[in-house]
């Protein structure tokens, strides 16, 4: 899920320890780390416990105080049980050799029958472990890692981030396909990482590995592509050097990052709301026109994808149809497509490959990302950055919120500048962007005020049913989702009205039913079912509501004409639910059990 290396001139010990933690809000169930010893050899060590387990065993290696070059891994398991064994650093026979790997190897099966018959012994069952036994194989032949790395990966199928540790030699040599790699140089040392804020403190630069590359990080990073030395890709800035990856005084980052909402709304109100009105903020994306809209995403950034979308069709009459990134591959593009792609993280590997599988020719695609520097932001035409901040909890948070506002803020200048809205309504809604950061604030306070009661009266309940109508059923999507997310116990999310048509045999006495009031007077009906079933209703917004957070206190008439991609403040009781009953149940709010925040393979 996570790969570091560096060749530093300090102790590579603790940077690479350090970094793997600062790579653990990726979720991960194992890690390691291989350095080279004063030796000439190089030690590995894993666990299927958290990172600062690795510390006491690699402070007992002699040169682990030295300077050094080391490797390090957290895994996410997706081939093979999560083991020791299955876990990174791999090696190759010899133990020569030491390799971590993000990705999947499809041709792993067959690799390791051919290397088997030529006497290869593997160790575990995962994949990566074909690429060591390969390296070692090409340096029988040839004695130069880059080389031997060079010729692994022609062999290999499928997708791959991999970084080689040479015991011996003290080389490090990285290759990427598919998979996200970042390699940097500082006067701290030479860096790889999937990520950047990873090592973000040591390095004010980085550089996206493109497919293909192979680099090689001696005192200089050394490109080649197939053999052949390669052009280096641009330098990008880290954004985030120096950003203190702490909890601020909060008890985790879930609630950091929930409080931190309405300051995330300020910013990127202050930025693009001046660019609506004049339809200038779309303009300068200076995209074709389009007839119609694809949304396409996974998990939270689908449901931020819905809400935008809904703004495009209910304020535009754009015809609009929603993607699920892992189902798109048999969707048919029509010409003047305009494909709305929503990532948090830009590397969620479903996405990618849909993006790649789709025929784009006659579309155009913009990204809606919290990392400019991501493979999707490389591969869209425009990108709409939407300057969240790192977010370090796995449950999306304020990543949800910050795409649902820059897109909507984009979704509204693209109806301006293409005549599809009225200015006067544009002015409206514009004016209800610009009260999201208040809006927000105040659906935080109200919810830690009203939700404590509600949640110790549900504790017990193995089941939550979220309704919702227009908008409302996607925020009821996005509340399920974190309930599920975070507290372990089912939840579902239904529109209304299909209620009666089968989810109401679900309601019983007490069974919570969270409602997400979003101005359609028709769910007080619904409403009414549950009631005559003693289920036990949590309104969030309208008249009555358990939780009024909708709009201010003000009446629910104007918000339900003129907030017709909202309200998006609703999402704050329902995540703030979702994190209360998780944290009452003993859950690890930040970490959930068997999730990932990028989930790099498909
Ligand atoms: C994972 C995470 C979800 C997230 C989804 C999409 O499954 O656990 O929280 O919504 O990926 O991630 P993305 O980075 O593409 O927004």
């Amino acid at each position: 899920c996570g790969i570091v290396a560096a060749r530093t001139a300090e102790p590579v010990a603790p940077i690479l320890l350090r970094a793997l933690k600062l790579l653990e809000y990726r979720g991960y169930d194992s890690a390691g780390v291989s350095i080279r010893t004063s030796g000439g050899d190089s030690a590995t060590t894993r666990t299927i416990d958290r990172v600062e387990s690795l510390q006491a065993r690699v402070g007992a290696w002699s040169g682990a105080d030295l300077p050094g070059t080391g490797i390090g891994h957290t895994r996410w398991a997706t081939h093979g049980a999560v083991t020791e064994q299955n876990a990174h650093p791999h090696q190759d026979c010899s133990g020569r050799l030491s390799l971590v790997h993000n990705g999947i190897i499809e041709n792993a099966a067959a690799l390791r029958h051919e290397l088997e018959e030529k006497g290869h012994v593997f160790a575990s069952e995962v994949d990566s472990e074909v690429i060591g036994h390969l390296v070692e194989e090409g340096l029988r032949h040839d004695d130069d890692l880059a080389r031997a790395v060079t010729g692994a990966v022609a062999a290999l199928e499928g997708s791959w981030a991999v970084v080689v540790l040479d015991g011996h030699t003290d080389r490090l040599v990285a290759a990427a396909h598919r998979s996200p790699l970042l390699v940097a140089r500082s006067p701290r040392g030479v860096f790889a990482a999937s990520d950047i804020n990873a090592i973000g403190e040591w390095v004010e630069h980085f550089q996206a590995m493109r497919d293909g590359d192979v680099v090689e990080l001696a005192e200089e990073l050394v490109w080649s592509r197939g053999g052949l030395p390669a052009e280096q890709p641009p330098m990008a800035d880290s954004v985030w050097t120096g950003a203190s990856i702490g909890v601020d005084g909060h008890p985790d980052f879930m609630s950091k990052e929930i409080a931190e909402q309405p300051d995330v709304a300020a910013r990127i109100v202050d930025r693009l709301a001046p660019h609506v009105l004049d339809g200038s903020l779309w303009a300068d994306l200076a995209l074709p026109r389009f007839d119609r809209v694809t949304v396409i995403g996974c998990g939270t950034s689908l449901n931020a994808g819905r809400m935008i979308g809904g703004a495009l069709s209910s304020l535009g009459r754009v015809p609009v149809r929603t993607l699920v990134a892992s189902e798109a591959a048999d969707a048919v593009m029509e010409p003047r497509t305009l494909v709305l792609a929503l990532s948090q993280s830009g590397e969620t590997a479903d996405l990618l490959n849909a993006i790649e599988r789709l025929d784009l020719s006659r579309s155009s695609l913009v990204a809606i990302t919290n990392n400019e520097h991501s493979t999707l932001a490389r591969q869209a035409d425009s990108v709409l950055t939407c300057d969240a901040g790192p977010e370090i909890g796995v449950a999306a948070t304020k990543t949800f919120v910050a795409q649902v506002i820059t897109g909507v803020a984009a979704a509204l200048s693209a109806l301006v500048a293409s005549e599809r809205m009225l200015r006067s309504d544009a002015v409206r809604h514009s004016d209800e962007l610009r009260l999201m950061p208040e809006l927000l604030a105040h659906a935080i306070a109200v919810s830690h005020e009203v939700l404590p009661s509600i949640v110790a009266g549900v504790l017990d309940e193995p089941g939550f049913l979220f309704l919702g109508q227009g908008t409302g059923v996607v925020l009821a999507a996005e509340g399920a989702l974190k309930l599920k997310e975070l507290s372990y116990r089912w939840a579902e999310h239904q529109p209304a009205g299909e209620l009666k048509h089968g989810p109401l045999a679900l309601v019983d006495r007490g069974t919570p039913v969270l409602v997400i009031d979003s101005g359609d007077p028709r769910i007080d009906r619904s409403i009414a079912e549950v009631d005559a079933r003693g289920g036990r209703i949590v309104r969030i917004g309208g008249p009555g509501s358990t939780v009024p957070v909708v709009g201010l206190g003000r009446p629910a008439g104007p918000m339900a004409g003129a907030r017709r991609w909202g309200p998006l403040e609703a999402v704050v009781p329902l995540q703030i639910f979702a994190r209360d009953l998780a944290l009452a149940l003993g859950r690890d709010v930040d970490k959930p059990r068997n999730l990932a925040k990028s989930v790099t393979v498909e």
